[in-house]
C-alpha cells in the first residue's frame, strides 16, 4: 500500500481526489520524521536522554490517581482495590507495548495522533489528536484540582489553617473559584518557558520526591496492618472491582508522555519504547504495595468521603500529625510534576498538528531563545487554568478517562495496521504476539470506557462533535496534505511499496 493522500488517476497526475479520499489522507512516516523538530521560526532542542524520558512518563503518571482517586475507588472495590489496579495497569501493558512499537518507529511528539495519520489517515489523526486534548489538556485540570486538596492538607499541618472553601473548591463543589488549582498551572507554565531540558530537570528532581513519598509511605503504613481489614476481600463483587478499574485507570495515564517528547530526545528510537516501559512498570509496582498497605491500614468502609486519604492513614499510624504533613508536602511536590509534564504534552502534541496545518500557525511558533513553543504554552495554561480554577475534579477525571481510553484503542489498531502497511520499516521494540496483544489492548479500552457513565459518554460525545465541527471548518481545508499533489513531492507519487 503506498504512503500517499491523494490517489493518482491512470495518467499518473493526480485528480481531484474525493471527500472521502482527502478524510483518509495520510501522512508518510518519512516525511513525519523528517519535520521532527521543525517548527515556524526555529528548532526544538534534542536535549532529552533515557533517564529524562523515563522521569517524564514517571513524572506525568504518579499524582493525583494514588494520591487522591485511590481514595474515592476504595469505596466501590473494598479490599480488591489491589485487584482493580492490576485490571487497569493490564489495560495501560497491553496499550504501552503498541505505543512502545510506535514511539520507536515514529519518534515525533505528536504521540498518538501521529501514529494515526501515518496509518490510518486525517480524520482518525484529528479525532485521535482531539481525544489527547482530553488526556493531557483536561487532565492537567484534574490533577491541578487534586493538587489543592493536599496544599490544605499540608496547610492544616503546618499553619493549622485551611483555604477556605470559596477560594478552594469550583461552583459544583461548594466553592466559587479554586485558586490553588490555577495556581500549581501558572508555575508549571514558568518552567516550561524556560525550556524543556530546565522543566525535565524540575521534573526529575519531583519524581524523586514523590517515589520516595511512596515507599516511606509503605514502610510506614505497614505498620498500623490489620489483616482483619481483608476479611471480604471483594464485598461489592467483581462488577465493583471493575468500576474502581475504571477510575483508577486515570492514575496510569500518562505513561505515554515520554512519546510527546519525540523531537526533543537525543536518541528517541532507542530510548521511547525502554523510557514507556520502565516507567509503567515502576508505577504499576509502587500502585499495587500502595494500595494494598493502604487498605490495610484503614478499613475499606473509612474511605468514604476522605480527602487526601494517604496522608491521613500517615497520620493515624503515627499518632502524629507530622508524618502526614510530611506525605502532604510530598504529594504537593508529586503532584505539580503530573501538571508540569501534563502540560508539557498537551503543548507538544498541539505543536504536532499544528506544523500539520490542523490547528493555528501559532502553536508551532518556537521561541528563539528557550527553543520552546512559548505561544503555544501559554493559550494551554490559560485553557487548563480557567478549567481547573471551575470545573469539579470527578468530572474532570472521568472524561479523561474514557479520551485517554479512545486514543490508546486507536494506538493498538495502528500498530498492526502499520505492520502490515509497512512491514520491513525498522522497528528498535516490537509488541510480542501482535496481533493478539493488541487486540486485547483494543479489547480492555472498550471495555473500561463501557464502564464508565452514561454522563461521561454524553460529554465525549459533545466534546467529538465540537471537535468535528472545528476540523471542518479548519484543519481539513488548512491540512498540509490539502496542497494539490505536487510532481515533485516523492510521498504523493505511486512508486515501490517501502
Ligand atoms: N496519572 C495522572 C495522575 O494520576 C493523571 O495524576
Amino acid at each position: 500500500m503506498l504512503d500517499q493522500g491523494v490517489p493518482p488517476n491512470n495518467s499518473g497526475t493526480a485528480s481531484a481526489p474525493s471527500l472521502s479520499a482527502r478524510l483518509m489522507r495520510r501522512k508518510p512516516v518519512e516525511r513525519l520524521v523528517a519535520e521532527g523538530g521543525q517548527g515556524e521560526g526555529g528548532q526544538l532542542r534534542r536535549s532529552l536522554g533515557l533517564w529524562q524520558l523515563t522521569t517524564i512518563s514517571i513524572g506525568a503518571t504518579l499524582g493525583t490517581g494514588i494520591f487522591v482517586v485511590l481514595g474515592e475507588a476504595v469505596p466501590k472495590a473494598g479490599p480488591a482495590i489491589t485487584l482493580s489496579f492490576v485490571i487497569a495497569g493490564l489495560t495501560a501493558l497491553f496499550s504501552a507495548l503498541s505505543y512502545a512499537e510506535l514511539a520507536g518507529t515514529i519518534p515525533v511528539s505528536g504521540s498518538s495522533y501521529s501514529y494515526a495519520y501515518a496509518t490510518m489517515g486525517e480524520l482518525i489523526a484529528w479525532v485521535c489528536g482531539w481525544c489527547l486534548v482530553l488526556e493531557y489538556g483536561v487532565s492537567v485540570a484534574a490533577v491541578a484540582v487534586g493538587w489543592g486538596e493536599y496544599l490544605n492538607e499540608l496547610l492544616r499541618g503546618t499553619v493549622g489553617v485551611t483555604l477556605p472553601a470559596a477560594l478552594s473548591a469550583p461552583p459544583g463543589d461548594g466553592g466559587v473559584f479554586n485558586l490553588p488549582a490555577l495556581l500549581v498551572v501558572l508555575l508549571a507554565t514558568v518552567f516550561l518557558l524556560g525550556g524543556a531540558r530546565e522543566s525535565a530537570r524540575a521534573n526529575t528532581v519531583m519524581v524523586v520526591v514523590k517515589v520516595g513519598a511512596l515507599v516511606l509511605f509503605c514502610a510506614v503504613g505497614i505498620l498500623g496492618f490489620r489483616s482483619g481489614n481483608y476479611e471480604n476481600f471483594m464485598p461489592l463483587g467483581m462488577a465493583g472491582v471493575s468500576a474502581a478499574g475504571a477510575t483508577l485507570f486515570f492514575s496510569y495515564i500518562g505513561f505515554d508522555a515520554a512519546s510527546t517528547a519525540g523531537e526533543e530526545a537525543r536518541d528517541a528510537q532507542r530510548d521511547l519504547p525502554r523510557a514507556i516501559m520502565l516507567s509503567l512498570l515502576i508505577v504499576t509496582v509502587l500502585y499495587v504495595l500502595v494500595a494494598a498497605v493502604a487498605v490495610g491500614a484503614k478499613p475499606w468502609q473509612d474511605f468514604t468521603g476522605s480527602e487526601a486519604a494517604l496522608a491521613q492513614i500517615m497520620r493515624e499510624v503515627t499518632g502524629q500529625t507530622f508524618w502526614g504533613t510530611l506525605l502532604a508536602f510530598c504529594a504537593v511536590v508529586a503532584i505539580a510534576s503530573v501538571v508540569l509534564t501534563v502540560l508539557y504534552g498537551q503543548t507538544r502534541i498541539l505543536f504536532a498538528m499544528s506544523r500539520d496545518g490542523l490547528v493555528p500557525k501559532a502553536f508551532s511558533r518556537v521561541h528563539p531563545r528557550s527553543g520552546a513553543p512559548r505561544d503555544n504554552t501559554l493559550v494551554v495554561a490559560l485553557f487548563c487554568g480557567v478549567l481547573a480554577a471551575a470545573v469539579p475534579l470527578g468530572q474532570l477525571a472521568d472524561a479523561t478517562s474514557i479520551g485517554t481510553l479512545f486514543a490508546f484503542a486507536l494506538v493498538n489498531v495502528a500498530v498492526v495496521v502499520l505492520r502490515r502497511t509497512r512491514p520491513a520499516m525498522r522497528r528498535t521494540f516490537r509488541v510480542p504476539l501482535s496481533p493478539l496483544l493488541p487486540a486485547l489492548g483494543f479489547g480492555f479500552c472498550v471495555w473500561m470506557m463501557g464502564s464508565l457513565s452514561a454522563v461521561t459518554w454524553a460529554v465525549f460525545g459533545i466534546w467529538m462533535a465540537v471537535g468535528l465541527v472545528f476540523y471542518f471548518l479548519y484543519g481539513f481545508r488548512r491540512s498540509r496534505l490539502a496542497a494539490p499533489a505536487s510532481p515533485a513531492t516523492a510521498e504523493n507519487r505511486p512508486g515501490p511499496k517501502k
